[in-house]
């Protein structure tokens, strides 16, 4: 005869591993879906092991954006744990930055950064998909994005987003992984024809070395023409 108490242990055993269970298949789902938007299982770990090296590269791309940009709307794609969007928000201070990124954890991580670095009233971010931005037709003067093109799932339809965002006579700096990194990159430069086949309707490309001479980047730059093109997808 089983007592009462047993079915009662019973019972809370099988609820235990149910649970369990639930709270494995969630943690295996999210570090997944990190591991495709930024190939490690958690932002800490990017922030601590990739971000943090790259803040000579950071600065480089800020100035260069910095000069673009001296003031206005800038909108950062895939702004991660917000050490691009602090540098430049520093370099130059008329400006005002939106961050916008695929992962609530960089969101919160970046948002943390811009306040400790008394910023938050000029730098805030976001949770978006760079294939339906959060924001209006025409909004911003720039747009910037670091290493973050090539976790795109659809790279031409974000860049047809970031077109329908930025103003007429605007400029997008997208500095991605050259393709001896990035091997999908091979095979005929994919970028340029994905930027061809935009509604910028092409870009001027420049290989980035990084450090020292290692030609580690590269960086499309795309203006949006004043006058209106028939691109439609
Ligand atoms: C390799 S990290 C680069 C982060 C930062 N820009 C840097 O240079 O350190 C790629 C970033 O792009 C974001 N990301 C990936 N797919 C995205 C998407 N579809 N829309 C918006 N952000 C995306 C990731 O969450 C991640 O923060």
């Amino acid at each position: 005869m089983v007592s009462k108490r047993s079915l009662l242990a019973l019972a809370a055993m099988l609820g235990g591993v149910v649970l369990l269970r639930g709270r494995l298949r969630d943690s295996a789902g999210r570090i997944f879906a990190n591991v495709r938007a930024f190939d490690l299982p958690s932002a800490a770990m990017y922030d601590a092991l990739v971000a943090s090296v790259l803040e000579g590269f950071y600065a480089r791309a800020a100035s260069e954006v910095a000069a673009a940009h001296p003031g206005g709307k800038v909108l950062e794609v895939g702004s991660g744990p917000g050490r691009l969007a602090v540098q430049l928000a520093r370099e130059a201070p008329d400006t005002t930055l939106t961050g916008v990124d695929i992962s609530d954890a960089m969101v919160e991580r970046a948002a943390r950064r811009a306040a400790e670095a008394g910023l938050a009233e000029r730098v805030r971010f976001e949770v978006g998909d760079v294939s339906a931005l959060p924001f209006a037709d025409q909004e911003f003067d720039g747009v910037v994005s670091t290493l973050s093109l090539h976790h795109w799932p659809d790279p031409a339809r974000g860049l047809a987003e970031i077109y329908r965002v930025l103003k007429r006579g605007g400029e997008a700096r997208i500095y991605d992984l050259a393709h001896w990194m990035w091997p999908p990159a091979r095979g005929g430069n994919r970028l340029v024809r994905i930027a061809a086949a935009s509604p910028f309707g092409g870009a001027e490309v420049e290989i980035v070395r990084w450090p020292g001479s290692v030609p580690a980047f590269v960086l499309l730059r795309l203006r949006r023409a004043y006058e209106a093109t028939n691109y439609r997808r």
